[in-house]
């Protein structure tokens, strides 16, 4: 009988032990040189090592936010330099519960203890708003299976519009993987109770819209 142990990290203690022995620089050297902040450019040379800031868009219509949203911001908040949460103006999206400017005052309000964090709306490509803000990341959330595939063909479409800007996917915690801003309008707009799956300025602000 195969018997799991808790605290799968055998791999990570293996890595560990290597960073102690003479580990070769090019996987182990590299981990070290990105946790430091600091990113070696191999065409210039080991002697080049600059300071690089990295800056992710995390992209959306936020409609309204949810603390799956907020799982996300906080999760890329603590790998990226800074991260700009942007509200996608959405033609596509015509029936809207709040207006682009409530959303983004209601980011704003929600995130105001992050202080890498902004919030913003944009208009047009992704790709060109995020050469705007010097952003070399896209953090997309993944929930389940269903999201894989929409995920995946904007990710290819991005890259393939501009090969320099990397998407990056998180997942968020367990209890928010069924939680989507759709869900939320529809439970709020047939009386249901939204309790623990908005932030509270939202739930307030989501009981004056029915
Ligand atoms: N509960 C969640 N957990 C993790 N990521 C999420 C969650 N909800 C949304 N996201 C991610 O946030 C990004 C912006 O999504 P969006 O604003 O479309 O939210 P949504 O909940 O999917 O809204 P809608 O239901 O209106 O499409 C997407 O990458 C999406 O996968
Ligand atoms: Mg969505």
């Amino acid at each position: 009988m195969v018997r799991l142990v808790p605290g799968g990290c055998q791999s990570l203690n293996c890595l560990e032990r290597r960073r102690d022995v003479d580990a070769p620089l090019t996987l182990l050297g590299w981990a070290n040189i990105i946790e430091s902040g600091v990113e070696a450019n191999p065409a210039q040379g080991e002697a080049s090592v600059r300071a690089q800031r990295v800056t992710a868009i995390y992209p959306g219509s936020f409609d309204p936010p949810t603390n799956g949203h907020l799982d996300l911001i906080e999760r890329g908040s603590k790998i990226f330099d800074q991260l700009v949460v942007a509200i996608l103006r959405n033609p596509e999206k015509k029936e809207s519960l709040f207006t682009i400017e409530e959303r983004v005052e209601m980011l704003r309000e929600v995130t105001r203890g992050c202080s890498n964090v902004e919030v913003e709306s944009f208009n047009g490509l992704l790709v060109d708003y995020a050469v705007r803000r010097q952003a070399r990341v896209i953090l997309r959330g993944l929930r389940a299976i269903s999201d894989y595939e929409n995920e995946m063909n904007m990710a290819l479409m991005n890259r393939k519009l501009d090969p320099n800007l990397e998407t990056v996917f998180m997942m968020p915690a367990v209890a928010y993987t069924f939680l989507s801003s759709r869900l939320v309008r529809e439970v709020v707009q047939l009386g249901g109770d939204i309790r623990g799956l908005v932030p509270p300025i939202v739930e307030e602000r989501l009981r004056t819209k029915v």
